[in-house]
């Protein structure tokens, strides 16, 4: 309880729009919960940011963040202004690398009433948790450019028969420290035993195609498993566990996961709740400052329409929440959206409905019981 520092950025798209909503939720929770207050600090770090300034935060943006308690993010990205690659590098991925918020913790527990996309289960029946590693990997930005000539071009060609026809090669390279694979274990394993679920870890990797990070990564999970002998787990590659996440995913409890597999195979989680509209996602940094962000980015198609989803940011903002050790409003909040899912009554186009992003929020608000 008490009062909470939160830097908020909103981003690009239709992240100042779902942020908003979060805020209009979280502020409602902090008029009817008694000593829940907030201080939101908002920082402009987007891409227009970049078009006036040539970068997307000042020199310092990382240490005015580093101010507050955490952070709440919209989504960064306008691909037609700003490449990607900059803008996201240069803050998503900048501050999840500064603040080491190496757990990138994304729930898997659809709601009644969303679209749910199996016929082989209930949504009710699916509770689980992907703890993706997000410090490292294949994220690293590691690697480089090579034409014929270079010395790393020729040692290249050497080894991959298609490289000596070249003109130019790219190598993206992976970094698994034994740090960051331990500390990703751990997390996943102490949350696998804080949940009431079945205690089983699943780690996912690809080893029989990547002999050196996941046979690394492997060995440091099985280290770590033994730590844990109250929790089950077992080892599943990506593409498989891709697969079953689809054919059974009422089996799982908490998923282990690489930067970018983890990436891919929480959109299959989104699905599975609904759509990427639906999707809470957070970067933890414990004991350190973490950032609430919702994994669906700022959909510039829809932008500035007021028709974008915002329960995945509210959702979110519940994570939130529960970080800052505030698990009554985070669950009276859960509540609140379960119930306007459930009612099918105040719903955006991609669930079907007609209802605005500003709508859904007040609706949100007022199953909270407060006042629009
Ligand atoms: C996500 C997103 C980001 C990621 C992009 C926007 C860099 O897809 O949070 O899932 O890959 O981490
Ligand atoms: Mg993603």
């Amino acid at each position: 309880m008490g009062r909470h520092c939160i830097a908020v950025i909103g981003g690009d798209g239709i992240g100042p729009e779902v942020v908003a909503e979060g805020l209009k939720c979280l502020r409602a929770l902090s008029a009817v919960e008694e000593e829940l207050e907030f201080e939101f600090r908002e920082f402009p770090f987007n891409c227009q940011y970049y078009l006036e300034h040539g970068r997307m935060m000042p020199p310092d943006g990382l240490e005015q963040l580093g101010a507050c308690e955490a952070i709440y993010l919209g989504g960064i990205g306008s691909p037609g202004e700003v490449p990607d690659e900059i803008s996201l590098r240069e803050t998503v991925l900048a501050i999840r690398f500064h603040f080491q918020q190496y757990a990138n913790v994304r729930p898997c527990r659809p709601l009644a009433g969303a679209a749910f996309p199996l016929t082989t289960c209930r949504p009710e029946e699916i509770d689980f948790v992907v703890v993706r590693e997000a410090t490292e990997g294949l994220y690293a930005g590691i690697g480089g450019r090579y034409h014929p000539g270079d010395a790393k071009f020729d040692e290249l060609a050497a080894r991959v028969p298609a490289v000596r026809s070249s003109r130019e090669v790219a190598v993206q390279a992976g970094v698994y420290t034994e740090t960051g694979i331990r500390r990703v274990c751990r997390y996943a394993f102490e949350l696998a035993r804080r949940r009431q679920g079945r205690k089983l870890v699943t780690n996912c990797t690809k080893t029989n195609a990547m002999n050196y990070g996941m046979v690394f990564w492997d060995e440091i999970f099985t280290e770590v498993a033994a730590d844990y002998p109250d929790i089950e787990h077992e080892r599943r590659y990506v593409d498989a566990l891709a697969m079953q996440m689809v054919l059974d995913p009422t089996r799982y409890d908490v998923i282990v996961a690489p930067n970018l597999f983890g990436d891919i195979i929480t959109d299959i989680t989104a699905a599975l709740q609904g759509g990427l509209g639906m999707a809470p996602g957070a970067n933890i940094a414990p004991g350190g400052i973490s950032m609430f962000e919702p994994p669906h980015g700022t959909a510039p198609d829809i932008a500035g329409r007021g028709t974008a989803n915002p329960l995945a940011a509210i959702l979110t903002a519940e994570l939130m929440l529960r970080e800052l050790g505030e698990a009554h409003a985070a669950e009276r909040l859960h509540d609140a959206v379960a119930k306007v899912v459930e009612a099918r009554q105040v719903r955006t186009p991609d669930l079907g409905g007609s209802a605005s992003c500003g709508e859904v929020g007040d609706a949100v608000v007022a199953a909270l019981g407060g006042l629009v």
